[in-house]
């Protein structure tokens, strides 16, 4: 049997087009690695980048910040900028999204409208910025999934009315792996003059995503799973017209549009969405993602998706197969390449993979599958039969 993208069953168990970057993730020489959507895999690209930065470092201090280092922040924004359709000038670097997400957060005005609307499928850190604010009288609304999978935008909807100041919830949930349209969030959210911001750390880089045309307000997603770049880099889009106007209640020089003035007295934004920028960003972290995101741009996303589509299909069937009931989107096109399988004490079971070298993931009543380029059939089938093995016993 062959797969639209080439993943082939049979004699050549596993495949496909990308399986030849597999060799450039030294973590496959003795693991097998299922866990991107917690952290992606470490490749030879990320870490020569990373070695690249200690040695600048070491050979020439302060030194390089004004020539080398200075111009990878700016060469960074740029191809983050590219993965989601956007100009340079719409990016803003942070080290986390809890990060991103607090300024963005103090940039918003409460006073005529106090509401902001999450799901409850949406990573936590999204719901702690305006949980942390009810003390100033921001009322946080958490629509409710109906079957722990999606959250019908039409529910949404509903819960935005003209005191709504932002509708935040993600890409991808990483509850369930399910694909939200976020074009639909986001003209919900405009219907009422509601803001959009889309938590897409679950999905730049194995899914495309298009943040300008989506119409969100802002977009948030980094280095640390599917763009390959490791923990410490995030990026914080934001919409032309908000970057030009928003002014956020914290700050930091990098924010400041002259900040080699060091005038005390005055703070100037950048007329870009630098001004959500704090200070010094981690040099280690952002070579490693631009040494991660080349793998990312060299594939290009649909590509990317197309492959790891057909090896999670592949993957949700074998498991029902076997006995497994993945918890996912009814409709292919709606999945990404989370694959949710609920068992019982998942996290003693993730241990077990680990003992035989496969590194999964546990979420609460679950253990978390997910596929990436340098996947391949074998990879997910010995997951699969250890732990369908398991349930048997
Ligand atoms: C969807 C999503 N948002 C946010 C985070 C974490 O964000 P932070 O960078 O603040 O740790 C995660 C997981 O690490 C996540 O899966």
């Amino acid at each position: 049997m062959t797969f639209a993208s080439g993943l082939t069953t049979g004699h050549q168990a596993g495949a496909h087009r990308l399986a030849r970057y597999r060799s450039e993730f030294p973590i496959f020489r003795d693991r097998i690695y299922l866990n991107t959507c917690s952290l992606g895999a470490l490749g030879e690209r990320a870490r020569n980048k990373v070695v690249e930065f200690v040695d600048l470092w070491q050979a020439r201090g302060a030194s390089a910040w004004y020539d080398v280092w200075w111009a990878a922040l700016s060469e960074l924004r740029g191809r983050y900028a590219r993965v989601i359709g956007a100009a340079p000038e719409a990016i803003a670097l942070a080290p986390s999204v809890s990060v991103a997400l607090s300024v963005l957060a103090e940039s918003l005005d409460y006073v005529r409208r106090p509401k902001v609307v999450v799901t409850s499928l949406d990573f936590p850190t999204v719901a702690y910025q305006w949980l942390a604010k009810r003390g100033r009288g921001i009322e946080l609304v958490v629509v409710e999934s109906p079957d722990q999978i999606s959250v019908p935008v039409e529910a949404i909807g509903r819960a935005v009315d003209e005191r709504t100041a932002l509708v935040a919830t993600s890409h991808v949930y990483f509850t369930s792996g399910a694909i939200q349209d976020i074009r639909a969030v986001a003209d919900a959210a405009h219907a009422k003059g509601a803001l959009c911001l889309i938590d897409a750390y679950q999905s730049v880089g194995q899914v495309p995503c298009d943040a300008p045309a989506a119409g969100v307000d802002f977009l948030t997603a980094g280095g640390l799973k599917w763009l390959l770049g490791g923990p410490g880099i995030v990026f914080l889009y934001v919409r032309a017209e908000l970057a030009r106007t928003l002014a956020p209640a914290i700050a930091g020089w990098f924010g400041h549009r002259n900040q080699f003035a060091f005038e005390p007295r005055s703070l100037e934004w950048h007329e870009d969405a630098r001004r959500f920028e704090l200070g010094t960003p981690s040099l280690a972290a952002i070579y490693a993602q631009l040494g991660g995101l080349g793998y990312i741009e060299e594939i290009g996303v649909p590509a990317i998706r197309d492959v790891t589509a057909a090896l999670t299909e592949d993957l949700i069937a074998r498991a029902r197969a076997m006995g497994l009931r993945p918890k996912v989107a009814a409709r292919g096109e709606d999945r990404s390449a989370i694959v949710m399988l609920p068992m019982e004490d998942p996290a003693d079971r993730v241990r077990h993979l680990a003992a035989a070298g496969i590194i999964a993931d546990a979420r609460p009543g679950h253990v978390r599958l997910s596929p990436f380029f340098y996947n391949v059939q074998d990879d997910y089938v010995a997951a699969l039969e250890r732990l369908a093995a398991q349930s048997r016993h």
